[in-house]
């Protein structure tokens, strides 16, 4: 009259182990749920009773408790209807018990017993094949489960395909893995972009060293257009990193395709999201649009138009690479490892700067317009680059930009490559590390200073320009810092520049 079924629940990316212990006992017919479910797990008990009758079981009219241990971890969704049902099948003697304790299983019931989809798949198959046990999960998530397959995860699409594979009438097949594909070839080419050899050498750092990059210049001249380039010359992921961002995509329930893995995530959130949108959040915590964008690109299209206070919830996680969200009782961390790639124009009419239109804003306009990113975000960025209108010429070339994403992309990788045997990618470089692949040396030493007093740079300023040097010595193949490097490196830092020219628009 006892039966034990093991599920996951779904906590941040993680999948912590549920057990779902059934007692049918003698007295009045009644069902309750214990250990802290919430509203759609209690509502859970209609849906299983429904999907029993009309899957053709008995439903017993007993007293039944459900136990959903570990009590005080937060149950939440339908994912506990199929084990539920599965316990009370096995508890009545419907349904062998013995076999289920070498499952885990989740998937919310309809009245018919058919078995939707659920939130989180991906990272509770990880988790059971760590714990060496074989899971069932409804079929319309097992194109993100076979990104993880063996041959111990089952899909099923109904109640009575889960009996008969544990009673072994009619086995379900295993799911196969996917054979993975590679980088999307539909990424948008970079020669496409006309001229912006500038803005397109910032791309290239920012892509090999993984450094924030912002992007300023008048209306059209082709921000967003570069930066929707990005991800086609960033290095693929790693099989590793390429899971842990699918494993994010999973519990925010977005589709996991097989087609976009190992290409780095793009997230460009509009300019009207909430803080909650952006680092997560809510009554049932989801991750924001910095942990979408683990390892891959946040864009910030018009960064002022952002709201200030939801900038500023940025700065934490852009240095620390994660995001924790309080709730009353209990602390969720969500992965945010992202790069930041924000383009702006140089006041609100956008013309600052243009050479025919004339701007039409006051000096208070601009300053006010460039004091919305506050010191503390602008030093976050490695990189300030200018897009420039370009001329018509420049434009309308027939002959095609000679440079294209395949090329930048192989710079990139071997950069890359180097940065990965020294164990840390130069946008996070630091402490006895950043000082030791870093050094300026002599020469460098006093070029550094002279412009850490001119520009007024804070320490954090002067570590990003070492780091990005770092990088500029990587894409040349060089062993060491050299002075080219740091002025290269202290040339795209255009904003302090603007800045300390500008009084109060950092205040
Ligand atoms: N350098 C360029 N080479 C080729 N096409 C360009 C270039 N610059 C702009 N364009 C064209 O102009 C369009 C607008 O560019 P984009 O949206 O990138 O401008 P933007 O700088 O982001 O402008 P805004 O400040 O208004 O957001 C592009 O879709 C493209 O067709
Ligand atoms: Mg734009």
């Amino acid at each position: 009259m006892l039966a034990t079924v093991h599920t996951r629940a779904r906590l941040g990316v993680g999948a912590p182990a549920v057990t779902v212990e059934i007692h049918l006992s003698n007295g009045l017919p009644a069902l309750s749920i214990v250990g802290l479910p919430e509203t759609a797990v209690r509502e859970s008990k209609d849906r299983v009773r429904s999907a029993l009758l009309n899957a053709g079981f008995e439903f017993p009219a007993k007293r039944i408790t459900i136990n959903l241990a570990p009590a005080d971890l937060p149950k939440e969704g339908g994912r506990f209807d199929l084990p539920i049902a599965l316990g009370i099948l096995a508890a009545s003697g419907q349904l062998p018990s013995e076999r289920l304790t070498r499952f885990e299983c989740l998937g919310e019931l309809s009245l018919d017993g058919a078995l939707r989809p659920v939130r989180g798949v991906l990272p509770a198959v990880i988790a059971a094949r760590e714990a060496q046990r074989q899971i069932l999960i409804p079929d319309s998530n097992a194109a993100e489960a076979s990104l993880a397959a063996g041959d111990d995860v089952f899909a099923a699409g109904h109640l009575l395909a889960v009996c008969a594979h544990l009673t072994d009438t009619e086995r379900l097949c295993p799911l196969r893995p996917e054979a993975l594909t590679h980088v999307d070839p539909q990424a948008p080419d970079l020669a496409d972009v006309r001229g912006q050899h500038v803005p397109k050498r910032a791309l290239e750092i920012a892509a090999a060293g993984g450094h924030n990059l912002l992007m300023f210049g008048p209306p059209g001249t082709g921000k967003s257009m570069l930066a929707s380039r990005l991800p086609g010359i960033l290095p693929p992921l790693t099989d590793e990193d390429a899971l842990e961002v699918a494993s994010v995509h999973s519990v925010a329930g977005l589709p996991v395709r097989n087609g976009h893995w190992r290409r780095p995530p793009y997230r460009a959130p509009h300019h009207t999201a909430s803080a909650v949108a952006l680092v997560g959040g809510g009554s049932s915590p989801r991750p924001g649009e910095i942990s979408l964008a683990h390892r891959g690109v946040l864009f910030l299209d018009e960064l002022p138009e952002f709201d200030r206070k939801v900038l500023e919830v940025l700065r934490e996680p852009m240095e620390s690479g994660e995001i924790v969200i309080s709730r009353a009782a209990r602390q969720l961390t969500f992965p945010a490892r992202f790069q930041v790639i924000a383009a702006m124009n140089p006041c609100p009419c956008g013309y600052r700067g243009h050479p025919t239109i004339e701007c039409q804003c006051t000096p208070q306009q601009v300053m006010r317009y460039q004091a919305k990113l506050s010191g503390p975000l602008l030093d976050r960025f490695d990189l300030h680059v200018e897009v420039p209108v370009q001329s018509s010429d420049v434009l309308m070339k027939r002959t095609a930009e000679p440079v294209g994403s395949d090329e930048v992309r192989a710079r990139v990788e071997a950069a890359r490559a180097v940065q990965v045997a020294r164990g840390s990618i130069n946008a996070q470089l630091c402490g006895t590390d950043l000082h030791h692949y870093c050094q300026p040396g002599d020469e460098g030493e006093a070029l550094l200073s002279r412009a850490m007093e001119r520009l007024g740079l804070s320490a954090r300023a002067l570590h990003r320009i070492l780091r990005v040097a770092r990088t500029l010595a990587d894409l040349a193949g060089a062993e060491a810092i050299d002075r080219t490097h740091l002025v290269e490196a202290l040339g795209y830092r255009k904003l302090d520049r603007l800045q300390s020219r500008i009084p109060g628009a950092t205040a």
